[in-house]
């Protein structure tokens, strides 16, 4: 019988690739996404586009009984969706800051939440979390990011745990930067520290630009899914890995040095 897989955030980029890797590779995927009109236009015949609503529990229960209603299982949850919000601490507004954490991280924990008593009573499963290199290292601006994806790591972490006594595997796969839709339409900038007259104008007009170009000029998002793909077919895979140029470069370095000496390496690298 086919494994089934849903995937969070599939109409564009990792999601998206991924939901077409997997289904070339025979699998039932079920593409997680706020607007299944951009899913339709994929024209796969092989993917089921799901209206997924990651703030609303109901909205993923809804998603969930409907795939278990014609499969009886999911063996696969890729929890991808995510943005990321470029602020100062200082100038974030409360509701951008909720909003950061209500998706990359509440979010991923809402559709955990739902799969894993189908995963229980089948005694198998797998959690693949689309996390990020800035899960591991910090940056300026993007505070709420990076902590939403620590908190991701995070909850890698302890599911792992928590679930290994009923056959689910949770792995997490930190990317560098891919070129996807994410710098063009999934980075949000909050109007204060984006003004040209912040304090923090000088590290916006340093940092911004640089972050900008090195996600439109990443990886291709297919070796993520081909990462996927291995974590499937490997029960043995590591539990957290890397993939793309900046994180294959930054984590063993991140693990190599003292904080102090990565901090330094990463002032001169960007400018800072
Ligand atoms: N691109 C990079 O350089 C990079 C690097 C490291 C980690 N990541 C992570 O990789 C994952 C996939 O990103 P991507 O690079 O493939 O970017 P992408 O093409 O922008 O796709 C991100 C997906 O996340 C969903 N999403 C975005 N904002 C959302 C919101 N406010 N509410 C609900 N869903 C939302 C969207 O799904 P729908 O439109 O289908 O709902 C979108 O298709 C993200 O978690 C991102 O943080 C990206």
């Amino acid at each position: 019988m086919s494994k089934v897989v849903l995937i969070t955030g599939a109409s564009s980029g990792m999601g998206r690739a991924s939901a077409e890797f997997l289904s070339a590779k025979g699998f039932v995927v079920y593409a997680g996404t706020r607007d299944v009109k951009e899913i339709d236009n994929y024209k796969n015949e092989n993917i089921t586009p799901l209206k997924l609503d990651l703030r609303d529990q109901k909205s993923i229960d809804a998603a969930v009984a409907f795939i278990k209603s014609q499969h009886q299982k999911i063996d696969i949850l890729v929890n991808n969706a995510g943005y990321g919000l470029v602020s100062s601490v200082e100038d974030v507004k409360e509701e951008e800051m909720l909003n950061q954490f209500n998706i990359n991280v509440f979010g991923a924990l809402r559709v955990c939440k739902s799969v894993i008593p189908l995963m229980r009573e089948n005694e198998s499963g797998l959690i693949i979390n689309i996390s990020s290199f800035l899960g591991k290292i910090g940056l300026p601006l993007l505070t709420m990011y990076n902590s939403s994806k620590y908190a991701l790591e995070g909850i890698t972490d302890s599911l792992r745990y928590e679930l290994k006594d009923f056959g689910i595997r949770v792995h997490s796969i930190m990317p560098g930067f891919f070129d996807t839709k994410f710098a063009r339409q999934n980075l949000v900038t909050n109007e204060k520290t984006f003004d040209a007259n912040s304090p923090y104008a000088k590290i916006v007009a340093t940092l911004a630009p640089v972050i900008v170009e090195q996600i439109n000029n990443g990886n291709s998002a297919k070796e993520v899914a081909e990462m996927i793909f291995e974590i499937i077919q490997n029960p043995k895979f590591p539990a957290r890995s890397t993939v793309g140029d900046k994180a294959k470069k930054f984590i063993p370095m991140k693990k190599e040095l003292s904080d102090e000496d990565f901090e330094r390496r990463v002032i001169e690298y960007y400018n800072l």
